[in-house]
C-alpha cells in the first residue's frame, strides 16, 4: 500500500531530471500518486517541441502515473485557466499540488541587489512569487478536502546570501506568499507551506551559484554537507501527503542544519587554525 495510493495532484516545474519538482514527483508516483505535469510552452517555430519532450521523456517511464503534460507559462492567465481546466477534466479533485518554479534573468542576478532594474524585477517577481497566489486561486474549486500545497523555497529570502540578490527578494515575498495562502485556504481544510531546500545543481540554481554554495554548506552546516535530490523529493512527498496532516504555513527547511548556525561554526576553526 503506497502513501499516495488514491491521491492525485499537480506538479508544476519539471525542466529535467534534476528538477526539484522531479525528484518529488518521482516519489509521488512511486507511492502511487497520480499526477498532471506542466511544461513550459515550445515556441511556435520549435517543431521538435523540445520543452514538452523533456518533460515527456521522464514521464514516459510512468505512464499509468503520468495523467498529463501540458503548456503551462504562469505568466498567462489563459495558460493557467486552461490548465486547471483540463485538471479538473482529466482529475476531477486535486489532493496536492506542488509549485516548483522561480526565474530571474541573469543579467540582473549579476548586479548589486540595488542595481536591480525595474522591468526584472517585477518579472522575477510575478514568476517566482505572485504565480503561487495565481495557481492556488485558480485551482481552489478543484481542491479536495485536505488537499496540500508545497512551494519550494530558500534561505536567501531570510537572511542576506550574496549572490542570491533579486531572487532572495523573491522567496522572502513567496515565503509570506505562502502564509497568506494558508490562511485562506486553511477553512477549506487545505493546507499551504514551504520547503527551504539546501544548494541542489539545477538548470535554475547554476544562475546563483549554487556549486558554490554546496561548498560552504559542507564546510558551516551542522551535517558538514549540503542535501541530496532524495532528501529533498522525501521531505517534499511528505508535505504534499496526509502524513504531515496538522502542518502549514510553515518554512521546512531540509539544508542538512545550515539555518540554525550563528556563526560560520567550524568553518572559522579552520580560519584561526
Ligand atoms: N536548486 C536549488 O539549490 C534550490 C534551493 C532552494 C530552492 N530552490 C527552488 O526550487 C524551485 C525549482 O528550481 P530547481 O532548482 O528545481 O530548478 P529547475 O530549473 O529545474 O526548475 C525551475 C522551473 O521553473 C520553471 N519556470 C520558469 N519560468 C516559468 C514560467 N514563466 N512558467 C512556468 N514555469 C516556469 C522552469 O520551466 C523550471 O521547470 C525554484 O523555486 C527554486 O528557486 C532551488
Amino acid at each position: 500500500m503506497g502513501m499516495f495510493d488514491g491521491k492525485k495532484g499537480l506538479i508544476l516545474g519539471v525542466a529535467n531530471d534534476r528538477s526539484i519538482a522531479w525528484a518529488i514527483a518521482q516519489l509521488i508516483m512511486k507511492e502511487g500518486g497520480v499526477c498532471g505535469f506542466n511544461h513550459l510552452p515550445d515556441k511556435a517555430d520549435d517543431d521538435r517541441q523540445r520543452n514538452r519532450r523533456r518533460v515527456t521523456q521522464l514521464t514516459d517511464a510512468y505512464k499509468e502515473q503520468a495523467a498529463f503534460v501540458l503548456p503551462l507559462d504562469v505568466q498567462k492567465d489563459d495558460d493557467i485557466a486552461a490548465f486547471m481546466a483540463h485538471a479538473k477534466e482529466s482529475l476531477g479533485q486535486i489532493d496536492f499540488l506542488l509549485h516548483s518554479i522561480a526565474f530571474a534573468t541573469l543579467d540582473d542576478l549579476r548586479k548589486e541587489t540595488i542595481a536591480t532594474s525595474r522591468e526584472g524585477f517585477k518579472l522575477a517577481m510575478e514568476i517566482s512569487a505572485y504565480s503561487l497566489l495565481a495557481v492556488v486561486n485558480a485551482a481552489r474549486d478543484i481542491f479536495s478536502p485536505q488537499a496540500a500545497v508545497l512551494t519550494l523555497t530558500y534561505y536567501g529570502g531570510e537572511r542576506i546570501v550574496p549572490g542570491y540578490n533579486v531572487m532572495g527578494i523573491c522567496k522572502a515575498a513567496l515565503d509570506s506568499c505562502m502564509k497568506y495562502a494558508a490562511f485562506d485556504l486553511g477553512p477549506r481544510g487545505v493546507r499551504v507551506n514551504a520547503l527551504s531546500a539546501g544548494p541542489l545543481k539545477t538548470l535554475a540554481s547554476t544562475a546563483v551559484g549554487a556549486k558554490d554554495m554546496e561548498g560552504l554548506y559542507a564546510a558551516v552546516a551542522p551535517m558538514g554537507r549540503s542535501v541530496t535530490h532524495d532528501e529533498v523529493g522525501r521531505v517534499g512527498a511528505f508535505l504534499l501527503s496526509s502524513m504531515s496532516d496538522g502542518i502549514t504555513a510553515e518554512i521546512l527547511h531540509v539544508d542538512a542544519g545550515y539555518n540554525a548556525m550563528g556563526t560560520p561554526g567550524r568553518l572559522l576553526d579552520r580560519l584561526k587554525g
